[in-house]
């Protein structure tokens, strides 16, 4: 099994007029990233949007917004509001409907460098994003994927094993497939893994087997900020993971998308009642702020309370 890479510590940490001199832990995630907590927040679809992806980046994880259609005005909007909201690296999670030129532009524009794609569209925009300077975060979920990510000049995989939530990619357990991109990437390529995952535990678990970082969605879909009706999150809160049902069949524009879901009288699925297998560990809707606090490993969060007090009310207006 490869080693995690190694946390570094720093002395000086300053959010705003706050500065400590208290010693902290900080996570490298490639060459151009460091996080204060070891974590990933999913790409969600319709369901992130700038107030999460925002709020999760300036905890001290990395909050991603998905690009998933809109005219080129709305893209803008929601990419300066971002940035108002945000000065940190957040990631950009092109979905298969991205296929304007004007995308990339509009988000170099604003500031944004980090993009995630995968098997569908990676081929094409990963060429496109490294002639920018930008880094390339690929979602994979077999080796024959990575190994095209890597020839493709991957810069970090993203690897959700088989519990997660929403749209699911692999076939393999996380542990399963984490060991299969270790043997591929011999330590050279971080990986950002997950899919069921729920809680601090889990997350000091997947570094322990040589992540860099946690993937985390539904954890964050059951935030104050997600963009999903409070009913549908209060429902997920109170549900188990034998509520869940993994769909075979393939919808929409999706090229490979059984998708796991909440199931309902109707039988209707939609993405506010996506879920993974850590459900029945996931029991409360908490603002972003504090979910990533709690998912920092407890011999990591010194200076934590001063800087987030728990539930840090994150203004939309900042
Ligand atoms: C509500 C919801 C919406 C999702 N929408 C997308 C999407 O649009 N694009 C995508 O690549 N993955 C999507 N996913 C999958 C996540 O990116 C990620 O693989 C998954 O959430 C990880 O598992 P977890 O939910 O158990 O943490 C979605 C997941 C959820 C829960």
């Amino acid at each position: 099994m490869m080693r995690a890479l190694q946390p570094r510590e720093s002395q000086t940490v300053s959010r705003g007029a706050v500065a400590l001199s208290t010693k902290r832990t900080l996570f490298p995630l490639g060459s151009t990233l460091t996080l204060r907590c070891p974590v990933v927040q999913a790409s969600l679809g319709s369901c992130d949007g700038p107030r999460l992806a925002a709020a999760v980046s300036r905890a001290g994880a990395l909050g991603s917004l998905t690009i998933n259609g809109g005219s080129d005005i709305r893209l803008k909007r929601r990419l300066i509001q971002l940035r108002r909201l945000t000065k940190r690296p957040v990631l950009i999670a092109f979905t298969p409907q991205w296929q304007r030129e004007t995308v990339l532009n509009a988000c170099l524009e604003q500031g944004f460098h980090h993009f995630q794609v995968f098997w569908w569209n990676g081929p094409r925009l990963s060429h496109e994003i490294h002639a920018v300077g930008g880094t390339v975060f690929w979602q994979v979920g077999t080796v024959e994927q990575a190994k095209e990510a890597l020839e493709n000049g991957a810069d970090i995989l993203v690897a959700p094993g088989t519990d997660a939530g929403g749209q699911v990619r692999s076939p393999y357990s996380l542990q399963e497939l984490l060991e299969k991109l270790q043997s591929i990437t011999a330590g050279q390529v971080p990986i950002v893994a997950g899919g069921g995952l729920a809680n601090v535990r889990d997350v000091a678990t997947i570094l322990s087997q040589g992540a860099s970082a946690a993937l985390m969605g539904t954890r964050f879909l059951l935030s104050e900020e997600a963009q999903a009706e409070r009913h549908c999150k209060i429902r997920l809160a109170r549900a188990d993971v034998s509520d869940l049902i993994l769909d075979p069949q393939v919808a929409g524009e999706w090229p490979c998308a059984p998708r796991r879901y909440l199931r309902t009288a109707s039988g209707a699925d939609f993405p506010a009642l996506f879920a993974g297998r850590g459900i029945s560990s996931i029991n409360d809707v908490r603002p972003a702020a504090e979910i990533v606090r709690r998912l920092t490993p407890a011999q990591h969060r010194k200076g934590w309370e001063a800087i987030l007090p728990l539930s840090h009310p994150i203004s939309a207006t900042v």
